[in-house]
């Protein structure tokens, strides 16, 4: 490993640019600062890891750059757009045009098939009903699940279910692939699997940002910053292929 000196993409647009990031919460009287004051630039085609201890606001991070949820203070550019204050409508816009989200809990809805689960991006994008099943059943071949299509995530694998919810990210073509410990209920075999997957998404020249408590794990990315107390520790590390 070795410490970024120099950014060999700093010619290009950042496709996420966070600058005095802060997040604070409020439970009753009671507030807790997660994000204090993150700056970060994240370039198109990187491969992004975020490591740090339970708590330390990895996943407030996670939700602020996939326009779930916006910061108490400070400046998120998005491709360019500055998302800091959008109206909600505004901002599942943007979440939807631009972001998969991959979740440890896979987040799919168990009253509907894979394939519905599928679509659902699809529906909020206003896609056709014809054009939208052609494509959420591509999106599933791809992962390897053309013949799951009609399950419920009930009658599917934790594995499968994984690339259930890998399917709906990258079914609306995003620029940007969110990771919330997506490994994190699966066996070493689904593991891998996605972690293939998500190299392949990588390799198509998307941006993926994936959090992680797993060393192995942050491996596979380009660079790796650690949070601790809801700030970067150190510059981001560039991990030497
Ligand atoms: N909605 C909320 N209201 C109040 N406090 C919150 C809220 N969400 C998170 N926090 C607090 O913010 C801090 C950061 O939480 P966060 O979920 O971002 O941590 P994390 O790094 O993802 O942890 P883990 O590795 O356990 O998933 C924690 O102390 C948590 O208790
Ligand atoms: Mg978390």
């Amino acid at each position: 490993m070795t410490v970024m000196t120099s950014d060999p993409l700093a010619s290009a647009a950042p496709v996420i640019e966070l600058t005095g990031a802060r997040k604070t919460y409020h439970t009753g009287d009671i507030e807790f600062e997660a994000l204090r004051g993150i700056d970060c630039r994240i370039f198109p085609g990187e491969y992004v890891a975020i490591v740090g201890p339970s708590g330390s606001g990895k996943s407030t991070l996670m939700n602020i750059l996939g326009c779930l949820d916006v910061l108490t203070s400070g400046r998120y550019v998005l491709a360019g757009e500055d998302v800091s204050t959008l109206d909600e409508d505004a901002l599942a816009s943007a979440r939807n045009r631009r972001i998969g989200f991959v979740f440890q809990q896979f987040n799919l809805l168990s009253s509907l098939s894979a394939l519905g689960n599928v679509e659902l991006p699809l529906i909020y994008a206003g896609v056709a009903p014809a054009e939208r099943r052609a494509r959420a059943l591509a999106a599933l071949e791809r992962v390897g699940l053309g013949d799951r299509s009609r399950n419920h995530p009930g009658q599917l694998s934790g594995g499968q279910q994984q690339r259930v919810a890998i399917a709906r990210a990258l079914v609306t073509e995003p620029a940007i692939v969110l990771a919330d410990e997506p490994t994190g209920n699966l066996d070493s075999h689904s593991t891998r699997d996605v972690l293939a997957m998500l190299d392949d998404l990588h390799a198509e020249g998307r941006t993926i940002v994936l959090i992680t408590h797993e060393g192995d794990v942050a491996a596979r990315a380009s660079t790796v910053y650690n949070v601790t107390d809801g700030q970067f520790v150190g510059a981001g590390t560039e991990i030497a292929k």
